[in-house]
Parts: structure tokens; sequence; C-alpha cells
């Protein structure tokens, strides 16, 4: 593993026009192999925070990996080493799902053509898209998927690419139980394998709790609570910032079971 893979932010702002949405926020350091998910209600900034890490959109302040500031660096140079997965899905690419799994990895500095010629790329799209599941839609149109289907061939595209930080943002929205669980897995087991950073906004809380090593509330673009998910999601912390009356119990496996009884 690369000497300090972490990620630390500090004091980052972000915003859009007039609108500053993101002020002088500091998040808890995040490591190599570890899964973070933010958290937080609609429009507390959680979309903005995610297009700024990954250098989609104008911040200040800092965001160094490993040590080297990534906040200023050209575009494809912060693409390199991170990949973001938007909450809304590209619509109508005349492609088929193993023809863009494999754009997404010429697309990206991993795609070196030393290592990854024609069949070495074509063997890395295909083993991922094995471990997403959806090998059997390789040749399919992308416009005939329905929307989970393009879901998991947009989460190919960005574990195919390999990057040290993987943003996800809503990765499991459009997903079935079965599916859910399948993402879920798979992201932890990457991130344990590759040493990669994954951090995930995710809504549903209790899938949050089973599969993180760290929350990060957001609340109104700052940052109202963090650490471990039973630190973080407490009947306190959503009564404020959900406006839920709700009960967490600890259950087997680290989990949490949420139970929201009635909005406060
Ligand atoms: N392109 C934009 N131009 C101007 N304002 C925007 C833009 N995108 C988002 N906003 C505003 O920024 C705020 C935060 O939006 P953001 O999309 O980051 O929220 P979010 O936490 O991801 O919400 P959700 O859970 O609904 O996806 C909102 O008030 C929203 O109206
Ligand atoms: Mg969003």
């Amino acid at each position: 593993m690369s000497e300090a893979a972490t990620l630390n932010v500090h004091g980052l702002s972000t915003g859009y026009r007039d609108r500053r949405i993101i002020q002088q926020l500091d998040l808890p350091v995040f490591r190599a192999g570890e899964v973070h998910s933010l958290v937080g209600p609609n429009a507390a900034g959680k979309s903005t925070l995610m297009r700024a890490l990954a250098g989609l959109q104008s911040a200040t302040g800092s965001v160094k990996l490993g040590g080297q500031e990534l906040i200023g660096l050209p575009l494809a140079e912060h693409a390199k080493r991170v990949t973001y997965m938007p909450q809304t899905l590209p619509q109508g690419v005349a492609l088929s799902v193993l023809e863009s799994v494999l754009g997404a990895l010429r697309a990206s500095a991993t795609g070196d053509p030393a290592r990854d010629g024609h069949d070495a790329g074509e063997q890395r799209a295909v083993a991922i898209l094995e471990r997403v599941g959806i090998l059997h839609l390789a040749l399919e149109g992308l416009d005939h998927l329905s929307g989970g289907q393009r879901q998991l061939v947009s989460l190919a595209q960005s574990l195919v690419r390999e990057p040290r930080v993987l943003l996800l943002d809503e990765p499991i929205s459009a997903l079935d139980l079965h599916h859910q669980l399948r993402v879920m897995r798979l992201v932890h087991e990457l991130a344990r394998e590759r040493g990669m950073i994954a951090v995930m906004v995710l809504h549903d809380l209790q899938i949050a709790a089973r599969w993180s090593d760290g929350i990060v509330m957001l609340s109104k673009g700052a940052v109202f609570a963090t650490g471990t998910p039973g630190e973080a999601i407490t009947p306190a912390t959503l009564a404020r910032v959900y406006g839920v009356q709700a009960r967490v119990e600890r259950c087997s496996r680290g989990g949490l079971q949420i139970m929201v009884d009635d909005v406060s």
C-alpha cells in the first residue's frame, strides 16, 4: 500500500455562483481500505461536497491525498486519483454495457496502454462486470436497460478505473434488496483488497451503519456528527438533523436497528 494513503479535508468551502453551500468544512481522516458514508437530509449539500472532492466543482481549502494537495490540480490529474459516480445517470448513450465500461477504463489514467492492451483492458472490464453481477448484460445496449441495471453499469464504470478514492453518490438508490447487499459487500471488499478509500452518499442509514467504518452526518452544509455508526446515528442526531422521533438499537454484526416512529 502506498505511503500515508489518507484523505484529509480541511476548511473546504464550495457552492454555486452567489450561494455558498459548504463553508469551512473539516472531515475526519479517511484511511486506505476504509468505507465512509455521508448521510443527511435532502439539500444538505452531500452531492455538492462529493463534486468538490472530485474536483468537478471549484472549491477553496485543502483536500490532501497521501499528503498531496488535490485542490487546484488539473481535472485530468485529479481524476487519476479520485473517481466520482454521480447521483443522476447519463441517458441515451448508444453503447453496449461492455463498450461503456471499456470507454471508462480508456478515459482513466490506469488504462495504461502498456499494461492494458486491448485484451487486458477487456479482461479487466469483464472481471468487474462479473463482480458487479451484470456480465450477462455485457452486449446489451445501455438504452435498453432498466434503471437499476444502469446504476450497476455506472458502478462498474467507476470500479474498473481502480481509483485510490472512490466517491459514490447514492449508488444503491435504484437497486432491489439483493443488489443493494451485493453492491455494499463489493465496495467493502474492494476497499480492503485495493487499499481504496470509499465514500458513499446513502439515505438508508441502516445499510450505512452496517457497512461503514465511519459516518459523516451533514446538515445545512455543515458536519453535524461524525464517528462510528453507533456514535453518529442516535435518537438525538436523528431528531435534530432529520426531524424524526426514532429509536436506535444495536444488533448483531455491529449493525444498528433504526425504528422511525414519527416526525417530530
Ligand atoms: N447546480 C446548482 N446550482 C445552484 N444550486 C444548486 C445546484 N445544485 C445544487 N444546488 C443547491 O445546493 C444545495 C445542496 O444540494 P445538493 O445537491 O448538494 O444536496 P444533497 O445533500 O445531495 O441532496 P439530495 O439528498 O436531495 O441529493 C441545495 O440547496 C440545492 O438547491
Ligand atoms: Mg445529492
